[in-house]
């Protein structure tokens, strides 16, 4: 009697547990359809790249890009210039495009040794002027002033330090060239540049000091710790943050003004007062402030981490397509053969397996639908097969052997890990783009 109530018991318990487990299966994700416009979009989108190209490739949405660069310029007023950053949109033809389109010719170059190349390749606009986004060694730039001398000018050679305007004296008297240069400030984010006062009094006496060898060309004072500012409403910490930028630039500005009015007189030459990035650039719309140069690059094509709110209006306008190699009902993992056919009666979106070509792709899948990485999505087996990652499904998922799959980049710049950009307008490629070589 005893014996029959546990076994009772048992099954009770077993039947609780596999009922449980039944109703936490979970739900087949390719049942969750895009919206028709999306599908549409997206499905257009792998018609127009497999008709040229069967490799994974990145595709720009040309008519959004478009729509972000208004969006872009819409924010400044007519004293302030747009600025475009290279290390984002690390492509000629990709960046030869937006300054067309915009009319600008300012860019933000991280690397001093893409000077030269961008100097040379986009002289057919008109003149460029290039900006250091971080400090340059001293080196790099004898290198570029070397091979290009007039990168001495062209450039804004970015002095964040009293050695580093010392080295660069330096190079202006080996090449025997004016340096023109800026001074980075910090207005707050704290990853260099002057800090005082006192720093920036020094740092322009010696400039003012070697007119043959230095020309004081305006300031850099990036605010990207603003998207990070504590506080709520989110919308009004992150106001508050801009604002204080604003009052350190105008302070620092004002103290060099004090030690050299003649390099602020109308007659002299524009000094540029750069600051903003993506994240930023929307935020100025209306601001009072001294800058009159904003740069922006990611936000341009918007990739998935640049979701803020500031962003709203800028539309994602890169996707990466990387096609199916291989496509298999059941896929057998090595080691779990005999448990993944268990497992895949509980998961449905275990059931096919799509094999990339390629991979690790760390991006959001965003068609087809239904397709996920690895196993258990972010579980401890990431990827068995880097160079075919492995995708699961249900057999609701729409993709075949040769089909793409289109992920939404996290940054920018990722599109550069790839050999082919196609530039699309309307179901049409507009244009085949190659990213910027790191070694360029
Ligand atoms: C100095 C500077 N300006 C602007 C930016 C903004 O670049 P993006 O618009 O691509 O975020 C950055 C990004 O690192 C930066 O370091």
């Amino acid at each position: 009697m005893f014996r029959q109530r546990r076994l009772l018991w048992f099954w009770v318990g077993f039947g609780a547990l596999v009922a449980s487990l039944w109703f936490a299966r979970p739900a087949d994700r390719a049942a969750l359809p895009l919206s028709d416009a999306e599908d549409r979009y997206f499905s257009n989108l792998q018609a127009t790249l497999r008709r040229v190209s069967g490799l994974p490739c990145a595709a720009i949405d040309l008519d959004r890009l478009d729509h972000n660069l208004k969006q872009a310029q819409s924010a400044l007023s007519s004293e302030q210039r747009l600025r475009i950053v290279v290390k984002s949109l690390p492509s000629l033809g990709l960046l030869r495009y937006i300054l067309q389109k915009t009319g600008t010719r300012s860019l933000m170059v991280f690397h001093a040794p893409q000077v030269p190349l961008l100097l040379r390749e986009l002289k057919d606009l008109g003149s460029i002027d290039v900006l250091l986004g971080k400090p340059a060694p001293a080196e790099a730039a004898y290198q570029v002033i070397s091979a290009y001398p007039d990168a001495a000018q062209q450039v804004s050679w970015l002095i964040d330090d009293g050695n580093r305007l010392s080295a660069y004296r330096e190079v202006a008297r080996k090449t025997g060239r004016v340096l023109s240069v800026s001074i980075e400030l910090d207005v707050g984010l704290h990853r260099g540049g002057i800090r005082s006062d006192e720093e920036l009094r020094t740092m322009i006496s010696q400039i003012a000091a070697a007119p043959s060898e230095l020309r004081f060309a305006g300031f850099m004072g990036y605010d990207g710790h603003v998207p990070h500012a504590p506080g709520l409403p989110k919308k009004s910490a992150l106001h508050t943050a801009l604002v204080e930028v604003q009052t350190r630039y105008q302070h620092f500005v004002d103290v060099a003004k004090a030690a050299q009015p003649d390099w602020f007189s109308a007659s002299s030459r524009k000094l540029v007062f750069n600051s903003g990035g993506s994240r930023t650039l929307p935020m100025y719309a209306g601001l009072p402030t001294v800058v009159n140069d904003l740069a922006m690059g990611s936000g341009l094509l918007r990739p998935a981490s640049f979701d803020d709110e500031a962003l709203a209006a800028f539309l994602p306008a890169l996707w990466l397509a990387v096609p199916v190699l291989k496509k298999q009902a059941e896929p057998p993992l090595p080691f779990l053969d005999g448990m993944w056919g268990l497992l895949r009666l509980w998961d449905r979106n275990l059931a096919v397996g799509y094999f990339l070509y390629g991979g690790t792709w760390d991006a959001p899948i965003v068609y087809p639908t239904g397709l996920r990485a690895g196993w258990f999505h972010d579980g401890p087996i990431r990827n068995l097969l880097p160079n075919q990652q492995l995708l699961t499904g249900s057999t609701r998922v729409v993709a075949e052997v040769g089909s793409f799959v289109i992920l939404h980049p996290r940054e920018a710049d990722n599109f550069a890990a790839l050999s082919d950009l196609y530039a699309i307008r309307n179901g049409q490629v507009e244009a085949h783009w190659q990213p910027l070589s790191v070694l360029n």
